[in-house]
């Protein structure tokens, strides 16, 4: 059997390495949030390394990057594209892998296909999604492409640190009747296969090194604001007070028991909780909390949601309190194309890993990109399946195998 086509092992984890030192948070980790300054300063360090690479980027009107050789004859250019990316942006305090494997592996993989001068029947594409982290709205980049917002979307979009979305996309340089226009053609794409890590036990604790992803949670999302009454701390009697943050803790316990009403891979968490008017010596007046609930299965989605809005009235009520909940338009879980697995499979085969057929709990831009076109995912081990943590690891020769296999996944998608 002739020795496939290999990544340039060293320039990726070289690369993985230097993109691994940008936005370094104080708490630990890395904090890139889509717009801010270290996105920036990751952008531009992605973007000079597409240069040097002699391929050509283009920046859509949201911020997404997308990458093609210019090489292409005409007849190969215009036809529909094979698509390899994932995401530079990061949760507060995240890991160095997660979205930034999949971003450089697809780069990794269009330097090399371009040096290789291996011959493609169709263009191959490597895209940085913006915001998948959902700073400013979930998956966002991506939803963007396939969904596109309305102005009042736009309007309002708030960051978690309390930004309008306009105002920083207008400081970034985004220009919103652009960002309107953001939309892309499902003709223009004739696949899509993206490179992450698992974020998840799995793979370790079984010994395998490649997971073929055969679907992708479902997302829920959304806010509870418990309105109590702030009082004074040491004068209010205890059987007066109306406190918004002991009716929210009435639902936060109740969190394992509703997400037991969804199905095996149902999950729920408050990941933000904020009390006003905030002071040591005042009773809580209102605490609200964020909402990530997640299944397979979009029925148990929505039975999710009515779980939440039944316990969150109860823990009001009985606290004589009111409750505001607010769910969001969830994101549509995503079985992955059958066909893509079948390609991912046989080359991790082929490559001699042992593998693992496997859901994805993580949200990602391929769910969104599934909806236009065959998808699949490529899963790596996480090291303690730690993730969204400054732990966050995964071994330097899980993400050569990880990157190999997409290469050999994106030529063969590319080659009819
Ligand atoms: O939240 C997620 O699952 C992903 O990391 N954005
Ligand atoms: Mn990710
Ligand atoms: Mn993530």
């Amino acid at each position: 059997m002739s020795t496939p086509l290999s990544i340039n092992g060293p320039r990726l984890v070289q690369d993985l390495t230097d993109l691994g030192a940008i936005g370094p948070a104080e708490a630990g980790g890395l904090s890139r949030t889509s717009f801010s300054a270290a996105d920036r300063e990751a952008r531009a360090w992605y973007l000079a390394r597409v240069a040097e690479a002699g391929l050509s980027a283009e920046v859509d009107g949201i911020g997404n990057i997308v990458v093609t050789s210019p090489h292409y004859p005409a007849d190969i250019a215009a036809l529909p594209a094979v698509w390899s990316g994932s995401h530079i942006d990061t949760v507060p305090s995240g890991g160095r892998f997660d979205g930034a494997l999949g971003s450089i592996a697809a780069l990794e993989v269009l330097r090399t296909i371009h040096e290789s001068g291996v011959a493609l029947a169709r263009p191959v594409k490597a895209v940085v999604y913006t915001d998948e982290e959902g700073n400013y709205a979930r998956l966002f980049g991506s939803s963007g492409l396939v969904r596109g917002y309305t102005r009042e979307d736009y309007e309002g979009m708030v960051g978690r640190d309390g930004d309008r979305f306009l105002d920083t996309f207008a400081d970034w340089g985004g220009d919103l009747d652009a960002a309107l226009r953001t939309r892309i053609d499902p003709a223009s794409v004739h696949a899509t296969v993206e490179l992450h890590i698992e974020q998840g036990p799995v793979l370790e604790q079984h010994g395998e090194q490649i997971g073929i992803v055969t679907g992708i949670v479902g997302l829920g999302g959304g806010e509870i604001v418990f309105h109590g009454q702030a009082d004074h701390a040491g004068t209010t009697p205890m059987r007066m007070r109306k406190d918004a943050l002991v009716a929210a803790s009435g639902f936060l316990t109740r969190i394992p028991e509703i997400a037991a009403t969804g199905g095996d891979h149902a999950v729920l968490t408050s990941g933000i909780i904020s009390v006003a008017p905030g002071s040591r010596n005042v009773v809580p007046g209102t605490a609200s909390l964020t909402l990530d609930y997640r299944d397979l299965d979009p029925a148990n989605l929505v039975a999710l949601g009515d779980a939440i809005t039944a316990a969150a009235q109860e823990a009001a009520a009985a606290a004589g309190i009111e409750a505001e909940v607010h769910l969001r338009a969830t994101i549509a879980p995503a079985p992955l194309d059958e066909g893509v697995q079948g390609v991912i499979a046989r080359s991790a085969g082929q490559r001699g890993f042992a593998t693992r057929r496997m859901p994805s709990g993580a949200g990602h831009d391929s769910q969104n990109m599934a909806t236009i076109a065959p998808t699949g995912m490529i899963f790596v081990p996480s090291i303690g399946g730690r993730s969204h943590c400054p732990e966050e690891d995964t071994a330097w020769q899980d993400v050569e195998n990880g990157a190999n296999v997409l290469l050999d996944t994106v030529i063969e998608l590319a080659s009819s």
